[in-house]
């Protein structure tokens, strides 16, 4: 929801109290059902333009500030096909009700929520489970969304959001898998089985919806919401990768996006919803706009008024508008499209298209046999411990050891030198902030803090003790604040220099620093970039004065973006990434400061040493002064090149070895495979994981190709001294990419660089050579 939709939401209630492989590979889109397409015929030719109509309208509800009588005769009249936002069962089983009793043909509305990272149960959040580098982990954690939010009779999620994002300012990288296509691709396709199941319809499962198409993270300057120009090569080779990982792993639905792509809005964009999403990829789903993204077309000074709006995002193939929120009925396909279809600038062949596909939905999704949700069963569903227990184990496997100099890491339980433990920084005690983005229907009381689980580990033995020290806040208010609630009034001057003092006081006296240090949750997400990725408010300043004092200092990260620590990178000897790791975050963040938990997640984003890098991606072509050189000043002549952390950096409590390095066929021909094997070797003293990481390079072409690229990875679990042979296919698809020139994808015969290890960085390579047939 953008800015102004809120404040537009806000008016409306003061007056009312989203390769050739794509060609290759035929669809997993479950097939049409020949029964469902009798019963879709059936009840098209039975139904009214505006019964049509009120199939393609979604409404936002909101419990908290709305009334059910506001949209009941709406329902019953036939013009709302879906609602989004409503999580009370109680009020979903009344207005289904209403639809499939009291409406003339009966059709029952398809609830919708944005069920991104945990439902009930919170999990870490996207970019933190992409840091697990584990889509089996990613597909079990959203089988348990699905499971709770189905529990209240959400049938639709908005996710997985599968935006590729390189530049870190941007909010919404918190909500996605960070800067590479084929991780990317990987992890859209394990949420899609995660929320999905084999169908959709089953219990416990819900439709997915892959968002946002296409391109909205390559937003201009990181700004939400702002115009992308992205090139073929890079839209094909980079952005489009996930969005065709989900299609092929069935997903049901589509989300248009807001922004403009080369200048022609992506809801309003056919080359992107009918060129590609269905000629080349044979998407068989269907298409919701965003929030208002229809309406937006106007703003975006590409249709003439809303009924232009309306027939260029039909016609684009968007099939269902989502409103603005709390704009009833009054949306552009809602206002225009009948009339635009009784004036025949949109057919009924259009409409009917756009119709049956969301009627098709409901077939699918078997909610005209099951219209209810059982509200009974609620409470068992979302109480069940093992979600608990595996949200968990999720947050400890996404978490990235930046640092751990002289391992300070792990700490010891019953160490005899540690009496005290001070915690401290805005982050360490937050209920909060410890969920992440999109967390909306938790209970927020039952969220595990950083200090709440290290009293709970160490026991009474040790005086664990919290300062927060700083207070951090946005400048400008959060899109969410008034689902959330505002944060508690800002420190006065005298109160920050007081609680500046005291946490600087408890470190003195303590024996151990704990530092809780980042964002937050609304400080990344939607509507909320940020101009640099410093830390906020005064957090360093808290560091540096803290490290002063000569204590062991272990810095915990809580946020959703990477930030500027390059001090810290020098300066604090452990560093870890927690990201929001969601309702368990305290406690894993526990177990993997005293060892219980090994960490062994990977960045699935480059890490900038400072915001003047950005952007900066691991995957970037060789230029004319390659990085290989000595002295490398080319590029800027003030900072290093080199980022602070690679992609694919994340340290273990253990060190592991890659060697012997093998390619069972050196040469192939075109569109044959080969395996690259290496062994892996747990060389330390503790079991404990090793994401091994394959990149590839072309040598040369008829396009550039970057200095590498990620083409297959592995998260091995070794014991002490154990040894594994890891295998990786590499098949035409991983061979081939889209050429600027040839423009087409293509498989050339050339030279491969290999390269596989821990991370983007790994030396250990060979070569392959691809010849023609
Ligand atoms: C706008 C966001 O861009 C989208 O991701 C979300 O699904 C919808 N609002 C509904 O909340």
């Amino acid at each position: 929801m953008k800015l102004k939709v809120v404040v537009c939401f806000a008016l409306v209630l003061a007056l009312v109290d989203l390769p050739v492989l794509a060609r290759v590979s035929a669809p997993k889109t479950p097939q049409h059902s020949q029964s469902n397409d009798r019963r879709v015929d059936q009840l098209l030719s039975q139904m009214t333009i505006e019964e049509k109509v009120g199939q393609l309208n979604q409404l936002f509800y909101f419990t908290q500030f709305m009334k059910p009588e506001m949209i009941e005769p709406g329902i019953r009249e036939g013009k709302i096909g879906s609602l989004l936002f409503v999580t009370d069962p109680a009020i979903i089983n009344r207005f289904q009700k209403v639809a499939v009793e009291n409406s003339r043909l009966k059709i029952p509305l398809l609830f919708g929520f944005d069920v991104i990272h945990g439902f009930r149960t919170v999990f870490p959040v996207p970019l933190a489970m992409a840091s697990s580098w584990d889509p089996a982990l990613v597909e079990q954690a959203q089988g348990i969304a699905a499971k709770e939010a189905r529990a209240v009779g959400v049938r639709w999620t908005f996710a997985p959001m599968v935006d590729i994002a390189r530049d870190p300012r941007w909010g919404r990288i918190v909500e996605g898998a960070g800067e590479d296509p084929f991780l990317g691709a990987r992890i859209a396709a394990a949420h899609v089985r995660g929320f999905q199941g084999g169908d959709p319809s089953s219990p416990g499962r819900l439709l997915a919806c892959m968002k946002h198409f296409a391109g909205y993270g390559a937003g201009t300057g990181g700004r939400d919401y702002d115009s992308a120009y992205i090139a073929d090569a890079e839209l094909y080779n980079v952005y489009l990768p996930p969005f065709k990982a989900a299609v092929d792993a069935g997903v049901g639905s589509v989300m248009s996006a807001y922004m403009n792509l080369n200048d022609v809005p992506a809801t309003g964009n056919a080359f992107l919803l009918r060129d590609v999403l269905r000629k080349e990829w044979g998407f068989k789903g269907f298409v919701v706009s965003d929030a208002d993204s229809v309406g937006n077309l106007v703003t975006h000074g590409f249709a003439e008024d809303k009924a232009d709006a309306a027939y260029r995002a039909l016609t684009a193939g968007v099939d269902m508008e989502m409103s603005l929120p709390g704009n009833q009925i009054a949306n552009a396909y809602a206002t225009s499209l009948t009339k635009l279809v009784q004036e025949g600038r949109v057919s009924k062949g259009q409409l009917d298209e756009a119709v049956r596909r969301v009627l098709e939905a409901k077939f699918k999704l078997r909610l005209f046999e099951n219209p209810y949700v059982d509200e009974s069963q609620v409470a068992t569903i979302h109480n069940n411990p093992e979600h608990r227990r595996l949200a968990r184990v999720a947050a400890q496997r996404s978490m990235v050891l930046l640092r751990n100099e002289g391992n300070v890491l792990p700490l010891v339980k019953d160490d005899p030198k540690v009496s005290s433990l001070a915690v401290i920084g805005p982050l360490a005690d937050s209920k909060r902030d410890i969920r992440g983005s999109w967390s909306f229907v938790d209970d927020v009381k039952s969220a595990v803090t950083v200090l709440e689980g290290i009293r709970a580990k160490v026991g009474s033995a040790v005086k664990v003790e919290y300062a927060p020290g700083v207070d951090i806040r946005r400048a400008y208010p959060s899109i969410f604040d008034l689902i959330t609630g505002p944060r508690p009034a800002a420190w006065s001057e005298a109160q920050k220099q007081a609680e500046f003092e005291k946490a600087l006081t408890l470190a003195r006296s303590s024996d151990v620093v704990i530092m809780a240090l980042g964002e937050h949750e609304e400080m990344s997400g939607e509507a909320a970039s940020q101009s640099t990725i410093d830390l906020p408010g005064r957090q360093l300043e808290l560091l540096k004065a803290i490290a002063a004092l000569g204590k062991p200092v272990v810095l915990v990260l809580i946020n959703g973006r990477p930030l500027e620590i390059s001090w810290a990178a020098s300066n604090i000897p452990a560093i870890l990434e927690a990201w929001h790791p969601g309702s368990e975050g305290g406690n894993a963040v526990t177990d993997v400061l005293y060892g219980d938990a090994t960490p062994g997640g990977k960045l699935p984003v480059t890490w900038p040493r400072s915001t003047a890098q950005i952007p900066i991606y691991y995957a970037h072509n060789i230029t004319q002064e390659p990085e290989t050189k000595k002295n490398f000043t080319s590029r800027y002549w003030d900072i290093p090149s080199s980022p602070l952390y690679p992609f694919g950096h994340g340290l273990s409590y253990t060190t592991f070895s890659f060697s012997n390095l093998r390619v069972s066929k050196p040469e192939v021909r075109v569109g044959e495979s080969t395996e690259v094997l290496v062994d892996v070797e747990n060389t330390g003293r503790r079991a404990g994981e090793e994401v091994a990481q394959v990149y590839i390079h072309q040598r040369y072409g008829s396009a550039s190709r970057p200095v590498r690229e990620l083409k297959g990875f592995e998260r091995v679990a070794l014991a002490p001294g154990a040894k594994r042979t890891v295998r990786f296919t590499l098949s035409k698809a991983e061979l081939t990419y889209w050429s600027g020139a040839a423009k087409k994808w293509v498989q050339e015969p050339a030279v491969f660089d290999l390269w596989v290890g821990t991370d983007s960085r790994a030396p250990l390579t060979t070569t392959l050579r691809v010849v023609g047939r």
